[in-house]
């Protein structure tokens, strides 16, 4: 079984709380988003392999270490996962970004796919999914199912609030693919929202409620 790491860093713990106020409008909600996905990354790209390099510096030989030539790319799920795009590019700016377009039907809760674009090489590249909530977390094994169906054997996923029900399934589905999170939340209500949460990720990034 992968390994799910629930973050306890003090910033990030801040930081969501501010996150999960209702008074906390769109440009700070973004804003947050950002900067909780940033924190996140650093950790969840701990064991990208190094290379030695020697580096000249003014003062002679330094036998250094460099991040291996290994590929990365990031997947935001459409469309709140794009929030947090600009946080993990932040810190791996090179890294190739893929599109998956799912949202939940309202009625049944159940992903719906309306978009797929992966970098060609996506087989080659260790591909971290970001998406900051996972409730029942159909979407996240439809997106993982979706990806690694184009050849990539090596998933993370990142989510910011996770529901017991949703970090379950996509344990059982994709037992391989290591999740952190920024929280373990309580339980989903009968319209498989996340509580205590922070209501509709995708509606407070973009402002659209
Ligand atoms: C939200 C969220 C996840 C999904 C999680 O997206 O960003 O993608 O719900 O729910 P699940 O684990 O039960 O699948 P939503 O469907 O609201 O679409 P949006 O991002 O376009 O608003
Ligand atoms: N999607 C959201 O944006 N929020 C939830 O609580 C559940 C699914």
């Amino acid at each position: 079984m992968a390994n799910v790491v629930i973050f306890d860093h003090p910033l990030i713990q801040h930081k969501l709380s501010i996150l999960r106020d209702e008074n906390t409008g769109t440009k700070e909600f973004r804003a947050l988003i950002s900067e909780i996905a940033t924190l996140m990354c650093y950790e969840a790209t701990r064991d990208l392999p190094l290379t030695d390099v020697d580096v000249k510096t003014p003062m002679g030989i330094c036998h250094a270490k460099q991040v291996k030539g290994r590929k990365l790319a990031f997947v935001p799920i459409l469309r709140a996962g794009l929030g947090m795009i600009d946080g993990v590019l932040n810190l791996v700016p090179a890294a190739k970004v893929g599109h998956i377009g799912l949202y939940r039907d309202p009625e049944t809760a159940q992903p719906v796919e309306y978009y797929c674009k992966l970098p060609a090489d996506i087989e080659e590249r260790e591909v971290i999914v970001v998406d900051p909530m996972l409730a029942t977390g159909g979407s996240a094994v439809d997106a993982i199912t979706m990806i690694k169906n184009k050849g990539a054997a090596n998933v993370k996923f990142m989510c910011i609030i996770a529901a017991p029900e949703g970090l379950k399934a996509l344990q059982e589905v994709h037992p391989d693919v290591d999740i952190y999170c920024a929280a373990l939340d309580d339980y989903l209500n009968e319209h498989k929202y996340i509580i205590p949460g922070l209501g509709d990720a995708g509606d407070r990034i973009f402002g659209t409620k």
